[in-house]
């Protein structure tokens, strides 16, 4: 019972979409395990570049079923305007699951992360303001709204006029906000509902089903491994889990059914938002690698913070998911570089740290200790195979296995969907 998970090993953006859409080639279902609208998957194909904030990074294949599993958070106005954006370019969405009992982000989630982001002051978590936090927060103190509950209006009704209720008490009381009006958004909520409908199930079953029948089933997370609520840069991280383990329960997947965990890592660091970055570039190298590399956000908009390959973080990540292979991606971007680095431990002071402490402010001051590997100023853009990338290439790679235990299994050297390099091709 194959399933393969796709998570990102580092702060999320290192390419999890373009890969999703080219692995799903060769599988027959794609479920999104995780996050919601904070996302943002990018996938350059012929037809143009598509970027996809809730629906899987399989849509693109026809043959394939893609899935919004139960620990996905959906803001439905931007599902459906998702939707409608891609039956617009022609893209068959015909085959499209979601979990009835992922829970939904409401308006008054947005308004709260906004308001909670503002409260924080300079230490904001630097959020993408799409409610998620808000929105996961209430589905552990289980008030959560459910796409089970759009399907009977009466019982949306119920429980929403509960929520909105509550929710204007903490805005008007705490921040002083104007009250949200039940009304409107129960309308826009029914009427959102009618266009996914015919597509919620329990995809639970969906995915057994699936797996039981040998399918190959793909389990692409969001966001990345160190912005992991449990194990990530707390508490500069997002509310779900972006992990191996996460990906499992967010889609409906057993640990054991899983054959292998594909960790996909950018050749540097980035990461958005707030939050300690001890490889972090602030000269021209860094200003160099975001202008090559595109390092602006997908929905945002925002400039992403660069640094060298953090290999501390990194092989944090490749150990608690049980990464078995490793894709490279975005490697063309370093092209142009004398020397590369590897940040192999941070320093504070006299010590030496080799981990990623749980508390931040040990980091305070931190300085990457950094190797550095002689780069190949050759333009590999338009390698396909291993043995067309210049050696100092192929060291780096090594490198970074040798990090992470784990083989590079796929390297990425462009943003179009060809520009893929996969180890097995000679
Ligand atoms: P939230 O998920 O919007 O609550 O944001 C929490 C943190 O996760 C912030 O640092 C965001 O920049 C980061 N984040 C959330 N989604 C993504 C993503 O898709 N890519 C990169 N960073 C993300």
């Amino acid at each position: 019972m194959p399933a393969t998970i796709i998570m990102g090993g580092q702060w999320g953006d290192e390419g999890k979409g373009k890969l999703t859409d080219a692995l799903a080639a060769n599988a027959t279902m794609v479920v999104r395990a995780n996050g919601g609208s904070n996302a943002g998957h990018t996938v350059q194909t012929r037809n143009g570049t598509f970027k996809l904030r809730l629906v899987p990074s399989g849509i693109l294949n026809p043959h394939v079923r893609c899935v919004i599993g139960a620990g996905v958070v959906i803001d439905l106005g931007t599902l459906v305007s998702e939707l409608r954006g891609l039956q617009d370019r022609g893209i068959d969405t015909s085959g499209m699951t979601i979990s009835d009992r992922a829970h939904l982000v409401l308006p008054f989630h947005k308004r709260l992360d906004e308001l909670e982001e503002k409260r924080r002051e300079q230490d904001e978590i630097g959020t993408t303001l799409n409610g998620n936090g808000p929105a996961y927060a209430d589905k552990a103190s289980r008030h959560g709204l459910r796409v089970c509950d759009l399907l009977r209006p009466e019982i949306l009704r119920r429980k929403l006029a509960i929520e909105v209720d509550a929710k204007n008490q903490t805005l008007a009381g705490v921040f002083g906000d104007p009250p949200l009006e039940f009304q409107p958004l129960y309308e826009e909520l029914l009427e959102l509902t009618e266009f996914i409908r015919p597509m919620v199930v329990p995809t639970e079953v969906v995915v057994q089903d699936a797996l039981q029948a040998g399918e190959q089933v793909i389990v692409e997370c969001a966001q990345g491994a160190m912005l992991d609520i449990d194990y990530g840069t707390y508490p500069y991280v997002t509310s779900s889990s972006p992990t191996a383990a996460g990906a499992c329960q967010g889609a409906g997947v057993a640990p054991s059914q899983v054959e292998s965990v594909i960790g996909v890592y950018k050749a540097y660091s980035t990461r958005v938002g707030g939050g300690p970055m001890p490889a972090e570039l602030l000269d021209e190298t860094g200003e160099l690698i975001r202008v090559r590399g595109r390092e602006w956000g997908v929905n945002t908009g925002r400039p992403r913070r660069t640094g060298w390959f953090d290999a501390v973080a990194a092989r944090q990540t490749s150990r608690l998911n049980g990464v078995t292979g490793i894709a490279l991606t975005l490697i063309d971007v370093l092209d142009v570089l004398e020397e590369i680095g590897i940040c192999d431990g941070y320093r504070v002071g006299e010590r030496s740290i080799s981990h990623v402490p749980a508390l931040l402010d040990e980091l305070d001051g931190a300085t990457p200790a950094l190797t550095f590997m002689p780069g190949w100023s050759e333009d590999t853009s338009a390698a396909r195979s291993l043995a067309e990338l210049p050696p100092n290439a192929l060291a780096y790679l090594a490198a970074i296995e040798t990090r992470l235990g784990a083989p590079v299994q796929y390297v990425g050297v462009g943003p179009d969907r060809e520009q893929l390099i996969d180890r097995r091709q000679k």
